[in-house]
């Protein structure tokens, strides 16, 4: 095995990942994985440092402009490289959302109200004000009346529209770095890690940062499964607790991912909460089961029964 296989492996997997929605991060990942003296560099961060959408971020945090060619990225991080790297050792990929609700809402919307959100790995907490947003899922239908910004979902199969919008009684979350959304620099870098080409989600974002603002969500600081039992006794004065989470399960290790199944099992069968994941298909096995997911889809569930496949930024639904 060379010294540097995984790395150009990881950077290939994230120029095939990235193609399509990103020719620039699709060329700056081809040409790290045959740059002898970047894969070098790389090799000196810690392996859960070199990802390549934290990288790029930090380069472009210091003025690497995007899109641009490889040489862009490559003068940036030669030529700044203790900056970069502070960045990188000092920042994470925490990449939160919004459209994503419009996989969750229609879950949120089989349910009985009012309701007490709980998301764990809330990042910045944008995903917590379903209701401050109005939907399009064409050509099924849609829910209007908010008269906030418009998520749009592309959707097939019996999706059950909501007929109005979730009431939220309460919402609040827990994530290992809250990300304060009054906070100009943190929302900066979330900007940061949209994908050059992205503007639409870019727009998204700033839009739900003063979605946000109007209505901060009570977020704490820490580990999911330290801070899961009080907030649930906090959201039960509320309203029905309601516990979700999207694209978090994937960061736990593989013991904690079954940890995290049977706790959310138990509370579940216990009438504590209601549970609603919306997490990548390999993530929790015992929810996705044998189900012949599609490349790149996440599974929506309620209460550990899979009812959608979702596009991993929420632009499609298929409802089971
Ligand atoms: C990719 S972001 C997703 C944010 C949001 N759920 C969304 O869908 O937009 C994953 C978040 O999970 C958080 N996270 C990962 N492991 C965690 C843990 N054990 N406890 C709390 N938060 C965690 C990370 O800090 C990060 O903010």
């Amino acid at each position: 095995m060379l010294l540097y296989d995984d790395v150009v492996s990881e950077y290939r997997d994230f120029a095939t990942y990235a193609a399509g929605d990103s020719p620039c991060f699709e060329e700056w990942a081809l040409g790290v994985s045959t740059d002898e003296e970047m894969l070098a560099w790389l090799g000196t961060l810690p392996p859960l440092k070199r990802q390549a959408n934290l990288v790029f971020a930090a380069a472009r945090w210091h003025g690497a402009p995007a899109p641009a060619p490889y040489a862009a990225l490559r003068r940036v991080l030669l030529e700044q490289e203790p900056e970069v790297r502070a960045s990188v050792m000092s920042r994470a990929t925490q990449t939160n959302e919004v459209g994503r609700l419009a996989s969750l809402t229609p879950v949120l919307g089989l349910l009985d109200g009012p309701l007490a959100l709980i998301e764990v790995g809330a990042s910045a907490g944008l995903c917590l004000h379903p209701d401050r947003y109005d939907y399009a899922w064409p050509p099924v239908g849609g829910l209007r009346g908010s008269g906030g910004p418009v998520l749009t979902a592309a959707a097939t199969g019996p999706l059950p529209v909501p007929a109005r919008h979730p009431e939220v009684a309460w919402r609040g979350g827990v994530d290992l770095n809250p990300l304060d959304v009054a906070d100009a620099d943190a929302m900066r870098w979330l900007e940061n890690l949209v994908w050059p080409e992205q503007d639409e989600r870019r727009e998204r974002l700033r839009a739900a940062v003063e979605v946000a603002r109007l209505d901060p969500p009570d977020l704490r600081r820490g580990d999911l499964f330290d801070h899961l039992p009080a907030l649930l006794d906090r959201a039960a004065t509320h309203g029905t607790p309601v516990v979700f989470h999207s694209a978090v399960i994937a960061y736990l290790e593989e013991p904690d991912r079954r940890r995290f199944h049977e706790l959310m099992t138990g509370l579940v069968a216990g009438g504590r909460c209601r549970w609603i994941s919306n997490e990548g298909r390999h993530v929790l096995p015992s929810v996705t089961g044998d189900a012949d997911v599609p490349p790149g889809r996440f599974v929506t569930a309620l209460d550990g029964t899979p009812v959608a496949h979702s596009h991993g930024h929420g632009h499609a639904i298929h409802w089971l």
